[in-house]
C-alpha cells in the first residue's frame, strides 16, 4: 500500500477457526511469541476465536474456551481467556483492547459468571486498564500425567455479569490452563 493511502480501519469478527498459521500471521514464527516457555507447562487450545484485521491482514487474536474448577468447596466453571495476541507493528493503538471486547461479549452469552487469564507480571497493568483484577492467590492447575502444580504466572479475573464478586477461597483448574 501506498504511504499517502489512508490505511483499513480495524474490523472485529469471530474466526472461524485459528491454527498455527493465523497465529504466525500475527506473531511471526519465533520460538516463543507469549513469553511464556520458561513457566514450562502444557496449555489448552482455545474453542472459540476473535480476530481483527486490518484490509486483508489478520493483526490481533483472542481464544475463548469454558473451563472446569473449584473456588473454596464451590465446584463451577470459568471462561478461560488465551492467545491473546497483537502483531508487533500494530501494538500499542488498542488492538487488544478492541479484540479482547469482543471475546468478553461473547463471554457474557456462555454461562459462567466470570472470565480468567493467565498472565506475565508485566502485563498484569494492561489487563487491569481493561478491566481485569488479579487474583493474589496461589491457583494450582493441572499438567500431563495426572500432575497438580501451581500456576507460576499471574491470574487475573473479570465478572461477566453485574453484581457478581469473585468468591474468597482456593483456586483448583480441573484442566490444563488455557
Ligand atoms: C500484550 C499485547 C497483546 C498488547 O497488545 P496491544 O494492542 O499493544 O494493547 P492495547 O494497545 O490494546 O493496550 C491495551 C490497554 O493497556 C494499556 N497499556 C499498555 N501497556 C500498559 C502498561 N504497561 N501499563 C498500563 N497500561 C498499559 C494501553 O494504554 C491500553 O489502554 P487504553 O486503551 O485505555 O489506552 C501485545 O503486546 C502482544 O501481542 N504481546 C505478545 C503476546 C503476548 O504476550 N500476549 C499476552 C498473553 S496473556
Amino acid at each position: 500500500m501506498s504511504e499517502n493511502q489512508p490505511s483499513a480501519p480495524p474490523t472485529v469478527m469471530r474466526l472461524p477457526s485459528y491454527t498455527k498459521t493465523e497465529q504466525e500471521e500475527i506473531l511471526g514464527n519465533g520460538d516463543d511469541p507469549f513469553g511464556v516457555a520458561e513457566a514450562g507447562l502444557a496449555w489448552l487450545p482455545k474453542e472459540e476465536h476473535f480476530g481483527v484485521t486490518l484490509g486483508d491482514r489478520l493483526v490481533a487474536h483472542a481464544g475463548l474456551l469454558r473451563l472446569p474448577l473449584a473456588i473454596g468447596d464451590t465446584k463451577t466453571e470459568v471462561v478461560g481467556v488465551g492467545g491473546v495476541a497483537v502483531a508487533p507493528q500494530e501494538r500499542g493503538r488498542g488492538m487488544a483492547r478492541l479484540v479482547v471486547a469482543a471475546a468478553l461479549h461473547h463471554a457474557r452469552t456462555m454461562g459462567p459468571q466470570h472470565a480468567l487469564l493467565f498472565c506475565r507480571p508485566s502485563l498484569v497493568p494492561l489487563y487491569q486498564r481493561l478491566g481485569w483484577h488479579p487474583l493474589d492467590q496461589e491457583v494450582l492447575v493441572e499438567q500431563p500425567e495426572s500432575r497438580v502444580v501451581t500456576m507460576p504466572l499471574r491470574t487475573m479475573v473479570t465478572p461477566l455479569r453485574d453484581n457478581v464478586a469473585w468468591p474468597s477461597g482456593p483456586v483448583r483448574l480441573f484442566s490444563l490452563p488455557m
